[in-house]
């Protein structure tokens, strides 16, 4: 499989299932060369891969049960049956698409939102399977008794009543989802630039355009902002960094240390970490491999002082950091500095 490699002293891309023996640039030996994340793909996996399901899903039930209702409204004016048929249809499929609805908001709840355990997911899951108890129950009573509308007993009004529930829990569940939709807002991939275009605009684009990687994590460590650099540099998608926790980035030998640290500064609102003090660490990329990150944190708070979240700054330093380990062992192995710059 082709894969792509960088040679880690003079930054050469080397593209082929392996590194090459030697740089072609550089000279430098094929144990320099790091692999490189994979360039994203076109075609129809990319777009799989950013198929919103849960919205589509949950826009049948929302966009079917109104309908149905209009078809009963319309029967009982025209006295059509097949009107009356059209909506028990209607009915039948809303129903059907809930697990599907169900299922996908369960995981974008714990895809985009971390599995927050706030109350808007449990009403939306109670709600949800409400919708589907009253859509079974409509069907069960319709499919046995056709004719329980025109017969006017209690089955006729209790079809009514768990079409009328539908109707509601599909209103609250839309309801629910547009202010999910628009916390989302708050935490981008790319801020968006002010309209105008002018000089405010200029910090949004700066953040969103960056080379270094510039994100951001709320107080529980969850990603809220994730710009260009930051996928290029570990090769993961704005749309699968956000709403993950930091252990996306940290190799997992440091994270206890780093949720220590970090528990200490959410609970006294003070980092050891000085504002001109530049961190280096090890980091995580998506395909597993490591580099060497340098970086600076920047503390958010909020009005009352509190952190709402940290925000980190940070540049690939892999090859700097190899110059240098390549500097140390040359003077040790008795080389001068000027004989060290020597390729
Ligand atoms: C039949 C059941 C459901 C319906 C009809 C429904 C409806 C909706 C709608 C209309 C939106 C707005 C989509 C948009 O405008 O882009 C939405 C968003 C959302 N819903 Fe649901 N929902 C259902 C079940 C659930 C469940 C059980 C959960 C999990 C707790 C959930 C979690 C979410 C989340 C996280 C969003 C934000 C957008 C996203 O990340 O996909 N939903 N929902
Ligand atoms: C990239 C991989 C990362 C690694 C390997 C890492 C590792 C660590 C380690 C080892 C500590 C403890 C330091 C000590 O005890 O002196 C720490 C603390 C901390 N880290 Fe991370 N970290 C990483 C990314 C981040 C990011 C991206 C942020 C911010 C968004 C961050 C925010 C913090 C904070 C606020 C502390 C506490 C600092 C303090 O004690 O004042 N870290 N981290």
């Amino acid at each position: 499989m082709t894969a792509r490699w960088q040679c880690t002293i003079c930054g050469y891309i080397h593209t082929g299932a392996a590194p090459p023996d030697v740089c072609p640039v550089c000279g430098a030996d094929r144990t320099k060369f790091i692999p490189l994340p994979a360039e994203r793909q076109g075609g129809l996996s990319a777009a799989l891969a950013v198929f919103k399901l849960h919205p589509v899903a949950a826009h049948f039930p929302g966009g079917l049960i109104p309908t149905a209702w209009l078809f009963l409204g319309l029967h009982a004016v025209y006295r059509d049956p097949g009107l009356e048929v059209a909506a028990f249809w209607l009915v039948m499929l809303a129903t059907a698409v809930v697990p599907v609805s169900l299922g996908s908001g369960l995981r974008d709840w714990q895809k985009h939102f971390g599995g927050e355990r706030a109350a808007i997911f449990f009403r939306k899951i109670a709600l949800a399977l409400t919708l589907l108890t009253l859509g079974l129950a409509a069907t069960v009573l319709r499919y046995g008794q056709p004719g329980l509308l025109a017969a006017g007993g209690w089955p006729g009004w209790l079809y009514l009543f768990c079409l009328a529930g539908m109707l509601g829990c599909v209103v609250l569940l839309g309801h629910y989802g547009a202010i999910l939709v628009s916390r989302q807002g708050g935490a981008r991939a790319v801020p968006r630039p002010a309209p105008a275009g002018g000089i405010d605009a200029w910090p949004g684009l700066i953040v969103a355009q960056a080379p270094d990687a510039i994100l951001a994590a709320d107080a529980g460590g969850v990603i809220r902002l994730w710009n260009r650099g930051a996928e290029r540099i570990f090769g993961v998608p704005a749309a699968q960094a956000i709403g993950r926790s930091l252990d996306l980035i940290i190799p997992e030998s440091l994270r206890q240390r780093h949720w220590q640290g970090w528990g200490k500064v959410m609970s006294s609102g003070v980092s050891r970490y000085g504002e001109a003090e530049l961190l280096r660490v090890p980091a995580l990329r998506g395909d597993g491999s490591r580099f060497s990150a340098e970086f600076s944190i920047v503390m958010l708070k909020d009005e009352d002082g509190g952190i709402a979240g940290v925000a980190a700054i940070l540049r690939d330093v892999t090859v700097q950091w190899e110059r240098e380990k390549q500097l140390r062992e040359q003077l040790a192995a008795g080389g001068g500095p000027a004989a060290a710059a020597t390729p």
